[in-house]
């Protein structure tokens, strides 16, 4: 699969899995450490849903506004384009609108599933399929547990065609000490399959010292 190394926009799916922390440090942290960096994000209804069980965000599902997006992101949304889920029209629905590539963090097994099998009807996932057909770089973060077989067949599909599949099963060799170092490793997992490398979190390698990022806690600010 080509991975386009360029500033085009990264296109930032947000579905319903649980764990949708992980979408809102990665764009903080990309906000942040990459100033050249645009990025189109579409949230899911059921992310939505899932911040508001998990997080306490509430944002309408039909209006999130700048205010808003900047109170879930907790950062400075310049550089990001906002798109209704339902807007199968819009630029990153084609593929002729040129993009570095595409990730879902994290991605619910209904998208994999749609994903996986070439259904196209919410903007998420076609453009997952136009990001696939035009052979650019797709990251998709699963999670689910346990996992059944058609959930794994739908990964294996997809990794067969070079799509890249980083499930959100954080490690514990660097030693975390609290949750934001989980999520911390988890994005920098995530960023190295983008081809970003930021470290912000411990890598392995004996003896050496994690630099840490700029970026700080806490992420958001309702
Ligand atoms: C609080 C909550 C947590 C959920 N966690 C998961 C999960 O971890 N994995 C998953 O595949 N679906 C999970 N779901 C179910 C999805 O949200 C549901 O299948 C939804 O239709 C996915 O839609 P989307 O892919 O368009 O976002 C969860 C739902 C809720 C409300």
């Amino acid at each position: 699969m080509q991975n386009i190394a360029s500033n085009k926009p990264w296109i930032v799916g947000i579905t319903g899995a649980s764990g949708t922390v992980y979408a809102r440090r990665l764009l903080q942290v990309l906000l942040d450490e990459r100033p050249e960096l645009e990025f189109e994000l579409i949230i899911s209804e059921a992310a939505l849903r899932v911040m508001r069980e998990e997080e306490g965000i509430s944002v309408s599902p039909h209006s999130v506004t700048k205010l808003q997006l900047e109170k879930i992101i907790g950062a400075q949304t310049d550089r990001v384009r906002m798109h209704n889920n339902r807007n199968i029209g819009a630029s990153i629905a084609s593929g002729s609108y040129i993009t570095s590539g595409m990730v879902i963090v994290p991605c619910s097994m209904a998208s994999l599933a749609a994903i996986a099998n070439g259904f196209g009807q919410t903007l998420i996932h076609r453009a997952a399929d136009v990001t696939m057909k035009e052979g650019r770089k797709l990251v998709l973060v699963p999670r689910e547990t346990p996992l059944s077989v058609i959930h794994l067949e739908n990964m294996l599909k997809l990794a067969k065609i070079g799509v890249s599949l980083v499930p959100a099963m954080p490690g514990f060799y660097h030693q975390p000490k609290k949750i934001e170092d989980i999520i911390d490793m988890m994005v920098m997992r995530i960023l190295d399959q983008m081809g970003i490398e930021l470290k912000i979190a411990k890598r392995w390698a004996v003896g050496e010292e994690v630099s840490k990022s700029k970026t700080t806690w806490p992420i958001r600010s309702i």
